[in-house]
Parts: C-alpha cells; structure tokens; sequence
C-alpha cells in the first residue's frame, strides 16, 4: 500500500484480490466498477488479470485507489492464488446467491486467507447475481448466520450482495472496503517516513457522492 497527501485532500493506494470459484461473476464485478460495463458472455480468466480504479470517500476527502487483482477460478489455477492475496490489503471473496457450492468455495477461501494472507487484511463476503434472486440458493439467514459464527471468532468480515449485470450494490462493496481500511494510518506512516505529505494527487474515479450515471467514462486505467 502506499499513500500521498496534498493540502485537504488524502490519497492511498491499496492492493486488492477477488478470489471464488469459476463462474461466480469476479471478472464481471470488476469491469462493473472499472468500466461501467456487463458482458453476458464473459470468458473465464486465464491465470488472472490486473486492473485499477479508484473511489472518493467525500466526508474525509480521501481517495483510494484500489490496485485489483483479478484471479481465475478455475481449479487449474488456484496454486496461484497466494501471489496475488499474499500482498493485498483488501480480499473479495465471491459467490453466487444461485450456486450453494459456490457460498462453501467463498468460505473455504476465507479460512485460507485467515490463516495465509497478511493480518489486518480486509475481507469481504460478496453474493453475486442478485439479479437472479428468484433461483436464490444461499440464504441471506445462512450468510448473517456465517458473518456472526466469523464475529465470535474475532473476525469481522463485511458481507455484501450484488448483480455485475445491474450494477446493483457494485459501488456499495468498494466503498464499505474503501472505508474499513487503515487510511489514516497509512497516511500517517507515509508522512513520517517522507517528513512530510506529497501532494501531486492524482484525479479520476468514482466519486461514491455522485449517482453512478454521472460517472460512465471515468475509468482509470486497465492491463
Ligand atoms: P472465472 O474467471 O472462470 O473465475 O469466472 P468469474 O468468476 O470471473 O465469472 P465471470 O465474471 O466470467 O462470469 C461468469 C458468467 O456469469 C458470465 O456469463 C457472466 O455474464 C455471468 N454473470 C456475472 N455476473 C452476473 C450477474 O450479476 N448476474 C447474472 N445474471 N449473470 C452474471
Ligand atoms: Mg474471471
């Protein structure tokens, strides 16, 4: 992570990793937030991709780039996965609301990262396809039920639900991990290292303030 400050305005960057298993929507929840875009016939990733795009959390006017990581669920792949989470500071772990096996896979990767990933990671529970709540399998009961069982273990995992294809509840993951990680004490830390803040800011992104039809073309940047 690394971060740069200017006079009111706070800049951080983060590094951040989708894991779930094949098919769940990781690929489309992402070009969802980086591109304001949906394909229905998206190809399963191939080893992973790497995309960028930041959000303004407007009440401390600070804006978080997020560096993504985007890893193939393809059960070929998943020896890769410790590349991509062992750095991050924030992990997405995706299921499909319509795939019960889909919600064990997520689960499994939480447990992995508890005991793998760096501590302090951010992490997160995501339903996808809520689009298709009418073949629902998981249960929001089940999910909170899970959430608590993680609480009382001292882990407090945030959980959301969201449609890649509506673009429902899309932004709304990004900005409860947006504001669950340390900023304030990146920024500080990053001050005391450089005697003192860089401004230079980069601008761009999602202003979370703004309703989500103002901001189509306001992607950053992708590879
Ligand atoms: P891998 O790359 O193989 O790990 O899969 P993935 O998790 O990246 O899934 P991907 O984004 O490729 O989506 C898989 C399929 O689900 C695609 O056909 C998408 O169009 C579809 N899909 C993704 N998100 C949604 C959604 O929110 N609703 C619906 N109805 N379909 C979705
Ligand atoms: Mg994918």
């Amino acid at each position: 992570m690394s971060t740069q400050s200017g006079s009111n305005e706070r800049f951080a960057q983060f590094k951040l990793v989708l894991l779930g298993e094949s098919a769940v929507g990781k690929s489309s929840i992402v070009h969802r937030f980086v591109k304001n875009t949906f394909d229905d016939l998206r190809e399963s990733t191939i080893g992973a991709a790497f995309l960028t795009q930041q959000i303004t959390i407007p009440e401390t006017q600070t804006t978080i780039k997020f560096e993504i990581w985007d890893t193939a669920g393809q059960e070929r792949y998943k020896s890769l996965a410790p590349m991509y989470y062992r750095n991050a500071n924030a992990a997405l772990c995706v299921f499909d609301i319509t795939n019960k096996s889909s919600f064990a896979k997520a689960q499994d990767w939480i447990k992995e990262l508890k005991k793998q990933a760096p501590e302090g990671i951010v992490i997160a529970i995501v339903g996808n396809k809520s689009d298709l709540n009418d073949e629902r399998e998981v249960e929001q009961e089940e999910i909170e039920n899970y959430i608590q069982e993680q609480k009382s273990e001292g882990y407090d995992i945030i959980n959301a639900e969201c449609s890649a294809k509506t673009g429902d509840g899309v932004l709304t993951i990004f900005d409860k991990i947006g504001r669950a990680l340390p900023v304030d004490e990146v920024i500080e830390s990053n001050k005391s290292r450089q005697g003192g803040g860089i401004s230079n800011r980069r601008t761009g992104g999602v202003d979370l303030s703004r309703p989500r039809r103002q901001q189509a073309g306001q992607t950053n940047s992708c590879c």
